[in-house]
């Protein structure tokens, strides 16, 4: 029923706008028809999310820079201090689909439950694509590659993954840092933090030995801390990609398409580049 009302909503914004596009076609030149064309399709998408009630739900923790952190001096894609590379291409693909963004902040973990109960639409977090998260959501396709990278104290003896076993690895939970470091070096090893920046807190405290977590959030947390640092030998390589609940191949579709134009038209590296300084 629901259905039904929205369809004819958006049919009706349709004929507005054509209406419009007509009467200026008519007496303006080329130029200022694009112009009239574009004005047309802005409200008539504004319009349509306003009927539609159409929201982008994201789900992610914004506890992981440069992806999505807290910033209260900015203002984000959906008008909370949610910025980062991940909140700006869900803004971006938004968009695209004429939707309006809406983050959600949530615990690394709940991110796909969230998804399958359709509380969210999408799942935005630096999310690497796993066998295992496939079993549960879809993935899109993929936009960045990232490395499971090994924090430690200056003073460590630490060099590289092998010399991990048997030591106390922080980790987010339910991060693939989480997964990999318990399947390689036992669960009891493993100390499992709600934020990265815990584990990386109870490293400097002492309290662990090292901290597996991905490469660009160990850069900035590294950067804060002058005794920690990143050592040369990654852990293990990923790609991330954007979730969604597993059938909803209409979305996915979107999304791909959205993805693929913000490649190529060179949005997406300019994103990145606000945020990753080439080294
Ligand atoms: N790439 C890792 C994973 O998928 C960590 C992602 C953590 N993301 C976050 N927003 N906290 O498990």
């Amino acid at each position: 029923m629901k259905k039904k009302v929205l369809c004819l909503a958006a049919a009706a914004v349709c004929a507005v706008s054509l209406a419009a596009c007509g009467g200026s076609t008519a007496e303006t030149t080329a130029a200022a028809t694009t112009a009239a064309d574009t004005t047309a399709a802005e409200t008539e998408a504004e319009a349509e999310t306003e009927a539609a009630g159409g929201q982008l739900i994201m789900a992610t923790n914004a506890e992981f820079p440069p992806y999505e952190f807290h910033d209260s001096s900015k203002t984000g894609p959906d008008g909370s201090d949610i910025v980062g590379i991940d909140a700006e291409i869900a803004g971006a693909i938004a968009e695209k689909l004429g939707k309006e963004l809406v983050i959600e902040d949530i615990a690394f973990d709940s991110i796909i439950p969230e998804l399958q109960s359709g509380k969210a639409d999408i799942g935005a977090a630096g999310m690497t694509v796993t066998e295992d998260r496939l079993l549960n959501v879809d993935f899109s396709d993929t936009y960045a590659t990232a490395v499971q990278a090994i924090i430690v104290t200056n003073d460590s003896e630490i060099a590289g993954p092998d010399d991990l076993a048997g030591k106390k690895i922080g980790v987010q939970q339910g991060t693939t840092g989480d997964i990999y470091a318990s399947d390689d070096f036992g669960d009891e090893n493993i100390d499992r933090y709600p934020k990265g920046v815990d584990a990386v807190q109870a490293l400097v405290q002492g309290k662990v030995d090292a901290v597996i977590i991905d490469n660009e959030p160990a850069k900035v947390f590294v950067g804060d801390n002058d005794n920690l640092k990143l050592l040369d030998a990654a852990y293990a390589e990923e790609e991330y990609a954007i979730a969604v609940k597993k059938g909803n191949t209409e979305l996915l579709d979107q999304i791909n398409a959205a993805l693929k134009e913000l490649k190529e038209s060179g949005a997406l590296d300019e994103i990145v580049g606000k945020y990753i300084t080439a080294e």
